[in-house]
């Protein structure tokens, strides 16, 4: 089980919204989507994530965006379902994998999903980002009011324990369940660490259960303990519970330095990550 790690790109779409559904199948997900995403969510959701790509991203370790990263298996092809975008999808032509592309195309196994604010901010830009942050639209059939609540309860623990900091934050990390328990979770940390650590910052995420262990590992500590009562938005979720551990990496101390496990160095210029972990 050989695995890469390269740049997210918008031909990994289909996949992301596989892993994301294997992933959290047993989270928020299936209240999210209680009938399954049909073509208008997924294309809604496509663009949305395109719009992220083109302006969004940050290419450098001095430049605030997004990091999105995936890991492959060298050795096993991708499923038909990575590959079949909605033929309805004007931008299908775009960004489906092509010809030799997509014959070689490998089975995506795991997604992170960073974002990087290299350089402390005042409360004026934090409140400029979180009010363009509330008017995003959803996908037709998704769960609004629930996705609502549940990106402001993520944001008051934001706000609350990054502050004003510069920081990495790991929006989302998940593995396909398949792979799940083989050091491919790790191997992503590790990547998106190697970033906090060349620029001297702390990192922050919101735990589940099955992450919290991991993250602990790698330096992180918890900081609070959010429940979530999806139930108010989801009947069908009575009784389940929803929360997150806010946790915090603090910045290597002395600023850039050498912290955990992480790889460090220049790295791999930006997003240019490759990293390869044999069985
Ligand atoms: C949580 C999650 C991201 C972890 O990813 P992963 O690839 O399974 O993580 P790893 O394999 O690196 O580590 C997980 C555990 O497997 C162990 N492990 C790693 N390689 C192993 C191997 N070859 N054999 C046996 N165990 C192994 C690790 O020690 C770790 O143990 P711990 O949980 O007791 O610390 C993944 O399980 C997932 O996607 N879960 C569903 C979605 C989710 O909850 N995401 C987190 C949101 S914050």
């Amino acid at each position: 089980m050989p695995i890469h790690i390269r740049p997210f790109q918008a031909s990994d779409l289909l996949a992301r919204e596989r892993i994301f559904k294997d992933a959290f199948s047993a989270g928020l997900r299936p209240h999210i989507y209680p009938n399954g995403t049909t073509d208008a969510d997924l294309i809604h959701n496509f663009g949305e994530n395109i719009k992220g790509l083109a302006t969004k991203m940050s290419a450098s370790d001095t430049q605030a965006g997004q990091r999105f990263f995936v890991a492959y298996d060298t050795e096993t092809s991708a499923p038909t379902s990575d590959l079949e975008f909605p033929e309805t999808w004007d931008k299908k032509n775009e960004v489906e994998l092509k010809g030799k592309d997509r014959e070689e195309a490998k089975r995506i196994v795991g997604i992170a999903f960073w974002q990087l604010q290299p350089s402390p901010r005042t409360q004026e830009e934090i409140d400029k980002e979180a009010a363009e942050g509330q008017s995003h639209a959803h996908a037709p059939s998704a769960n609004g009011p629930l996705l609502d609540a549940f990106g402001k309860a993520l944001t008051a623990g934001r706000e609350k324990w990054i502050g004003l900091d510069a920081y990495l934050y790991l929006k989302v990390l998940a593995i396909d369940p398949k792979y799940q328990r083989r050091g491919v979770g790790s191997l992503l940390l590790d990547e998106g660490l190697a970033v906090a650590n060349r620029v001297g910052i702390k990192a922050y995420l919101e735990a589940t259960e099955a992450g919290r262990p991991l993250y602990q590992r790698k330096g992180f500590v918890d900081r609070e303990l959010v429940d979530f009562d999806v139930a108010r938005y989801a009947p069908a979720a009575k009784g389940e519970r929803h929360g997150f551990m806010c946790m915090v990496r603090p910045a290597p101390e002395g600023g850039k330095k050498a912290q955990g496990s992480a790889e460090e160095g220049e790295g791999h210029g930006g997003n240019e990550a490759v990293v390869e972990k044999g069985e």
